[in-house]
């Protein structure tokens, strides 16, 4: 079994993958298993360090997560953070109970102690809470090392036993110096070397995928986006012509989109692709269907079918390779015990009984870190840096059925947009930026005539990893062209309106 540094135990946070994020960041190599991994497991890891991470649960319910006990008599560095700490808390006979005052947001500290956990770091600091429970007693052994106003117990120190506790997220961005945390934990503590990269990455997948794939063949669905661009990318090194790439058109296209992709593959990366036409049967499918999480299972159940079908045609396929990334799965819900927020298509609307075996080389990781592992693969910028475009395609900015007309409304509408940013430099200073076809009409009027119409929103946000997002603030006189622009040349729109919403608690996409 390959070795990690950090071990991060899932207790089902939203968070866990940033724990792991933050310490690649660090160059520190992280992995997470689930929190209840039998400890023959975790030895053979030799991690330098446990992380726990936080998670939904209370640990005094009938419904509470434990790890194996004797992770705590390994004698390697534990840290605990929010569940993570009332586990520790509670394993060491302190009581833990719901909290009068629940913390959510951000919240000062106070340090109490020095300690290295908090080594070149100020005395006070913000950070981010995310907790309904707390604990109320001292544990056994353990020492105050921070307080905050409704937390007395809120960092906690077992010095002996090298156990360490954090009722905050250290990982996530508002906690001001919380990646800095997680580096003296990692650096001083676990006494781990930052010697991870994305080139040490990408040799891993590599060879990971050689392993598990051994002489097979393996399908790799392409929609001409990063993501599963980087995976074609990976697998055509990784084992060459063992490697079938598939595009589907599924008819819930941009603009040209089709013509894009067979290009890129064809002249910019060398890759032979298979287009498959299949936009009949999906929009045959979607008919009538206005409910988003059927919009979404339906474009998912029907990729598969396709995906089996072209398999078929060939020997050896086992595998089907995708481009999921850990925003997708956090989403659908599979990790843990997070809430589903929306099915991405390529997880949550997989059927149940699917032939081929999957391969997700970037289920672990977030976008950023994808693009910067294309980059290391050697792909353009140009394509490294196109904004996201979701699996289930224009379906999801339709709101309500999906059928032609919306379609190639909204495409129209699309180009504007994109155009516009492009040319006045706006388009890489955002995340991502699209239409969104409302099915709302109003009153207008053209020329000397009363228009009554459709509407379009437009969604342009700042993000860095899709997990939360703010609206751009584009200048008016570009929201203007824009507007204009799409009400003078897309016909059946009277009225264009900017959506500025954040994530959360509105998501980027409308479906
Ligand atoms: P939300 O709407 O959940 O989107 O805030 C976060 C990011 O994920 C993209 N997205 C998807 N990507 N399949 C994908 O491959 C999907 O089903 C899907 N749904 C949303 C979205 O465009 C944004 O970048």
């Amino acid at each position: 079994m390959k070795k990690t540094d950090i071990l991060v135990l899932d207790f089902g946070s939203q968070y866990t993958q940033l724990i792991a994020r933050r310490l690649r960041e660090q160059g520190v190599y992280t992995e997470i298993l689930p929190f209840n991994v039998c400890i023959e497991d975790i030895k053979a890891k030799e991690p330098k360090g446990i992380i726990l991470s936080g998670g939904p649960a209370s640990v005094y319910s009938n419904e509470a997560y434990f790890c194996e006990k004797a992770v705590f008599d390994l004698k390697i560095p534990i840290l605990g953070i929010c569940y993570g700490l009332q586990l520790i808390a509670f394993h060491f006979k302190a009581k833990v109970a719901p909290a009068l005052h629940k913390e959510y947001g951000k919240a000062h500290i106070k340090i109490q102690k020095d300690n290295v956990l908090f080594k070149n770091l100020p005395q006070e600091q913000i950070v981010w809470m995310s907790h309904s429970d707390r604990v109320e007693s001292l544990p056994d052994g353990f020492e105050i090392l921070a307080t905050s106003t409704n937390s007395p117990f809120c960092a906690l120190v077992n010095e002996k036993l090298q156990l360490y506790a954090l009722q905050f997220h250290p990982e996530v961005e508002h906690s001001e110096f919380g990646a800095y945390i997680l580096k003296n934990f990692a650096q001083y503590i676990c006494h781990c070397e930052s010697v991870w990269n994305m080139g040490s990455f990408a040799k891993g997948q590599i060879e990971k995928i050689r392993q598990e794939v051994g002489q097979d063949k393996v399908l790799c669905a392409v929609s001409g986006g990063v993501d599963s661009t980087v995976v074609a990318a990976l697998l055509a090194q990784a084992i060459k012509e063992q490697v079938i790439v598939v595009f589907v058109d599924n008819g819930l296209l941009r603009d040209k989109e089709r013509e894009q992709v067979e290009y890129t593959f064809k002249n910019i990366l060398n890759i032979n692709l298979i287009s498959i036409d299949a936009s009949e049967i999906f929009l045959k499918r979607l008919k009538g269907v206005i409910e988003p999480e059927k919009k979404r299972k339906i474009i998912g159940n029907t990729f598969i079918e396709i995906f089996e079908k072209e398999a078929k045609k060939h020997k050896d396929v086992k595998y089907l390779a995708q481009g999921t990334l850990y925003t997708d799965i956090i989403e659908s819900s599979v990790v843990g015990n997070s809430k589903t927020i929306k099915s991405h298509h390529n997880v949550g609307g997989l059927p149940e009984k699917m032939k081929l075996k999957l391969i997700e080389p970037l289920k672990e990781i977030f976008k950023d870190e994808v693009r910067a592992l294309g980059l290391e693969l050697g792909l353009n910028k140009e394509l490294i840096f196109r904004h996201p475009f979701p699996g289930p395609g224009l379906a999801i900015r339709i709101m309500g059925e999906v059928e032609i007309n919306a379609l190639n409304t909204l495409r129209k509408a699309d180009s504007i947009l994109i155009e516009e940013l492009k040319s006045n430099a706006w388009y890489d200073k955002t995340w991502q930026a699209f239409c969104v076809l409302l099915n709302v009409k109003s009153v207008g009027v053209m020329g000397d005539n009363r228009t009554y119409e459709n509407a379009i929103c437009v969604r342009v946000v700042n993000a860095n990893d899709g997990m939360t997002a703010v609206f751009s603030h584009l200048p008016y006189e570009i929201l203007e062209n824009i507007s204009r622009r799409i009400i003078n040349e897309v016909q059946g729109i009277n009225r264009v309106v900017y959506d500025i919403s954040s994530k959360p608690p509105a998501t980027i996409e409308w479906e």
